[in-house]
């Protein structure tokens, strides 16, 4: 999961996939990172924290880090929260850039429409409610999607 801190939406979306793989019992490895990540080895904001765990989802132990280059070979999928981010990810892959294993959050939800998920950071807790909700509904059909997949190649 990338955005462009790794202190608001990225370290939701990691806590909010990493939750609901575990609740469907898949050992899947979920990391965030951020394209600039100012501030490495930081926490998640204040905000994030408090929404997450409103929901149940705890993402006080997660630390921020940088996207970098080996990201595309250590991960199967890379989602990006907004098209300035997915442009940084290119930049940043060079040679290791595969556009097959990147894409925006929400095109799980929203296919080829360009919707981002927006950045809550100078914003009040509202922004950081709605960007939960977007990260919510886009997860839930990763693993609904996965879960159709693995279906067809079990009957098939
Ligand atoms: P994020 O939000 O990309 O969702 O983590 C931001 C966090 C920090 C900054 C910008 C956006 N910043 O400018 O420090």
């Amino acid at each position: 999961m990338v955005c462009l801190g790794n202190i608001c939406r990225s370290p939701l979306a990691e806590g909010v996939l990493r939750h609901q793989a575990q609740q469907a019992g898949l050992n899947w490895e979920i990391d965030s990172a951020g394209t600039g990540a100012y501030d490495p080895g930081c926490s998640p904001h204040k905000l994030s924290q408090k929404v997450a765990k409103q929901f149940g989802v705890e993402i006080c132990n997660q630390q921020c880090r940088q996207f970098v280059k080996s990201d595309l070979e250590n991960f199967d999928k890379i989602y990006v929260m907004d098209e300035e981010n997915f442009d940084e990810v290119k930049r940043i892959s060079g040679n290791k850039w595969d556009a097959s294993k990147v894409s925006l959050l929400m095109d799980e939800v929203y296919p080829g429409k360009h919707v981002i998920v927006p950045d809550p950071w100078s914003g009040s807790e509202d922004g950081y409610h709605k960007v939960y909700s977007m990260i919510n509904l886009a997860c839930e059909r990763i693993i609904v999607k996965h879960a159709t997949l693995a279906e067809k190649k079990i009957t098939n």
